[in-house]
């Protein structure tokens, strides 16, 4: 069952099937951490994870204005990424608002890791608890900046 709240215009909804992928992708394929993402590869990735929906109701109706996707097992472990508001809704507590839904979602409750990596959020993070990593030299990772930047571009599929 997915999960709904509401905050003036606008709701937090974990329901797939409101998911505007086009929407998503529009944003996320000239962000600096998905740049290029191709779309098919973006849907397969909000289909395998508990996306947080950000919408706002206005007179010709509804439109996906951020996300927060989470990767989880549901009982111990989850990574937050593809997190964003629209930049004309930006700095007015919706990010924040966004997160704190995250944060009280059943699924993410007594985990004993969750992680995520910005380049200079952290801000927005550190009241829910992340703080930098306490041991740097234990985590390890196999990582490809730029990865999508490299694949062909299909403008059929963007
Ligand atoms: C980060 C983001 C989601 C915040 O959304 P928002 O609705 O503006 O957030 P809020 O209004 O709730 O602001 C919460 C706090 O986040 C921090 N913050 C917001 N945007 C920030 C930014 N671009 N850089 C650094 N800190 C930021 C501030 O500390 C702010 O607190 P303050 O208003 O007391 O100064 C939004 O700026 C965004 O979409 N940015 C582009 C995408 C991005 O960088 N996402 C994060 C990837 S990890």
């Amino acid at each position: 069952m997915s999960f709904e709240r509401h905050r003036e215009d606008f709701t937090v909804s974990t329901d797939p099937g409101r998911l505007d992928v086009h929407a998503i992708h529009a944003f996320l394929v000239t962000s600096y951490w998905a740049e290029g993402i191709p779309r098919e590869l973006l849907e397969r990735a909000l289909r395998n994870s508990l996306c947080f929906g950000l919408y706002e109701r206005g007179i010709e109706g509804e439109r996906q204005v951020g996300l927060a996707r989470v990767i989880t097992d549901a009982a111990t472990y989850a990574y937050l990424c593809d997190v964003y508001v629209l930049p004309e809704l930006r700095g007015r507590g919706l990010g924040t608002w966004m997160m704190e839904r995250v944060m009280e979602h059943p699924d993410l409750q007594g985990l004993r890791r969750f992680s995520l990596v910005t380049r200079d959020a952290h801000e927005l993070y550190r009241p829910f608890g992340f703080t930098e990593i306490a041991s740097p030299g234990g985590p390890m990772e196999i990582v490809r900046p730029g990865i999508y930047k490299s694949l062909p571009h299909d403008p059929e599929l963007s």
